[in-house]
């Protein structure tokens, strides 16, 4: 993607997101041209995708419906239950059809940066991690991450999920069936890798 492009995302993301969420997209774009660059994906296609990941994440819940409506978007019953997960929808339907993005693994980069999905690229295992270890996180267990992003995306994926799903069935919340398979896919990959050694 080129800098002409990406000024262009940057002008989008500042019209649409707060001082705080645009700082949180400016860190992940970072982060994941960073681990691309370790872990074998393109480095510019990842800075974009993690630049533009969060386009709609200041947009208000009733404003997304709106737009999955107006653009035939149907949500499925797990994801109408779950208003964490729209704005990755929503990000992957604005970039095609108001800023004209085409490039098909930078748009699923952005769709699956929340729930993960099974088979995933390494693009978009990238942005996902590069979303929890960018320089702007401070949770408790963020240096621990980014001591196994280090080591492995997919330790990183699992250690994530665990996380995430953990925390999601604590509450009574629903889970995403994609991030179930993102997460039974990256413990397969890391006994595989276990067993190799
Ligand atoms: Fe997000
Ligand atoms: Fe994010």
């Amino acid at each position: 993607m080129d800098t002409e492009r990406n000024a262009e995302f940057l002008e989008a993301i500042k019209q649409k997101l707060n001082p705080q969420r645009l700082h949180h997209s400016l860190c992940v774009a970072e982060s994941a041209r960073e681990l691309a660059v370790q872990y074998g994906a393109d480095p510019e296609k990842a800075y974009t995708a993690g630049l533009v990941h969060d386009i709609m994440k200041n947009t208000p819940p009733d404003d997304m419906l709106k737009f999955f409506c107006d653009n035939g978007i149907m949500l499925t019953k797990t994801q109408r239950q779950s208003p964490k997960t729209w704005h990755a929808v929503a990000g992957e339907a604005y970039l095609r059809s108001r800023l004209h993005v085409t490039d098909e693994d930078i748009l699923t980069a952005v769709r699956y940066h929340t729930t993960g999905r099974a088979d995933m690229t390494c693009l978009e295992k990238v942005v996902f991690i590069a979303d929890f270890v960018s320089a702007d996180r401070d949770y408790p267990e963020v240096e621990h991450m980014r001591a196994t992003a280090k080591r492995s995306l997919e330790e990183a994926i699992v250690e994530g999920l665990q996380f995430t799903i953990a925390e999601l069935v604590s509450a009574g919340a629903l889970v995403d069936p994609d991030s179930i398979d993102a997460y039974n896919d990256a413990v397969l990959v890391v006994r595989e890798k276990a067993e190799e050694k």
